[in-house]
């Protein structure tokens, strides 16, 4: 085998073009999934103060977004709501309500914009006076409650016209009791995506803001999302949430478990998302604000380091940007 100085890798890496014909990896806009918040009260568009360039969005503005991303080419959008302190409860009633704002959302999304895929979250989060993912006795997130809830839920949103739900929840079981709530609906079709390895992150703040959890949150979430010093366990997850029928599995957050989803792609060779979570995205925003790093580098960058450990695609608040930026450049 050659090596110096008959061998110089530099040569590789001399112009633009050669260094486009030798990437290992690629970005592109179908890799993207963006992130949305549709909010139940309001103006049409309000700034979230923490997720700079992100909005709060009414449901008429959120298919005036859905139409800007289908016609960007971006596969899909996540959605999350905010929703009004009074039509939240300890029992999360609404989260089952098919009358509420999410799946108006995804019935206006998938009747204008039928072009682009809907993800929804499963989860009780945004619905519960307490701000946890699952129903409480006392101080006790209950499990199998909970679990029989988002059965329920999922089947509604799959009614409402969801192409995709994504259980966030990280309760044990609840993925196959999602895949047979749907199966019992007639539902066969719609697919889920499971947040199987979700860490009890510091990184959620300003999602937490933007959907209006923080100040309602008592104690953390660190007795159901998983412990940020474990990756056998992340495996586990995803093995479980595998045999349970998911369709395609997600880390969350993302940049700080790059080792986790290099490790789950090559285990179990299946479709796997990261979510670059909320403040990954203020802290590269803040970053480039202040003039300390160049924030449309460090987010391609980053974007570019999931594809590198093995993701099919990202999560992303910036979807719609850095695909203007990839259309651009493409
Ligand atoms: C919980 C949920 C979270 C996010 C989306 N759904 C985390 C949490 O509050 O624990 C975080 C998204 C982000 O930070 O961008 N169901």
């Amino acid at each position: 085998m050659a090596v110096f100085p008959q061998m110089r890798l530099r040569r590789l890496r001399r112009t633009d073009w050669m260094r486009r014909m030798v990437a290992e990896t690629r970005l592109d806009v179908s890799d993207l999934v963006l992130t949305t918040i549709v909010s139940d009260a309001g103006p049409d568009r309000v700034d979230i103060p923490s997720l700079p360039g992100v909005q709060r969005l009414s449901i008429k503005a959120l298919v005036e977004q859905a139409q800007q991303a289908a016609d960007l080419g971006i596969p899909a959008l996540a959605l999350f709501p905010n929703i009004s302190q009074n039509q939240k409860s300890e029992d999360a009633a609404e989260a089952a309500n098919p009358k509420g704002l999410v799946p108006e959302a995804v019935r206006a999304i998938k009747k204008a914009v039928p072009n682009i895929g809907v993800i929804v979250d499963v989860a009780l989060d945004p619905y519960t006076s307490h701000g946890h993912d699952g129903l409480m006795e006392g101080e006790t997130i209950l499990n199998d409650p909970t679990v029989a809830m988002l059965s329920k839920v999922g089947a509604m949103l799959a009614e409402a016209g969801a192409d995709i739900v994504a259980p966030s929840d990280m309760m044990d079981g609840r993925i196959e009791a999602v895949r047979q709530g749907l199966d019992d609906a007639g539902h066969t079709d719609v697919a889920i995506l499971s947040y199987a390895a979700k860490f009890a992150s510091g990184f959620y703040g300003p999602y937490r803001d933007a959907i209006g959890t923080s100040a309602a949150l008592k104690g953390d979430k660190r007795t159901y999302q998983m412990n940020p010093a474990n990756i056998d366990v992340a495996l586990r997850e995803v093995e479980m949430d595998l045999a349970e029928g998911a369709d395609m599995v997600m880390v969350k957050p993302g940049m700080p478990y790059l080792d986790v989803i290099a490790a789950i792609k090559a285990e179990f060779a299946r479709p796997t998302f990261a979510f670059q979570v909320s403040g990954e995205y203020a802290m590269m925003k803040a970053a480039g604000a202040n003039g300390w790093l160049d924030y449309d580098r460090i987010m391609m960058e980053s974007l570019m380091s999931f594809k590198r450990a093995g993701c099919d695609g990202i999560l992303t608040y910036a979807a719609i940007e850095v695909a203007e930026q990839l259309n651009k450049s493409g």
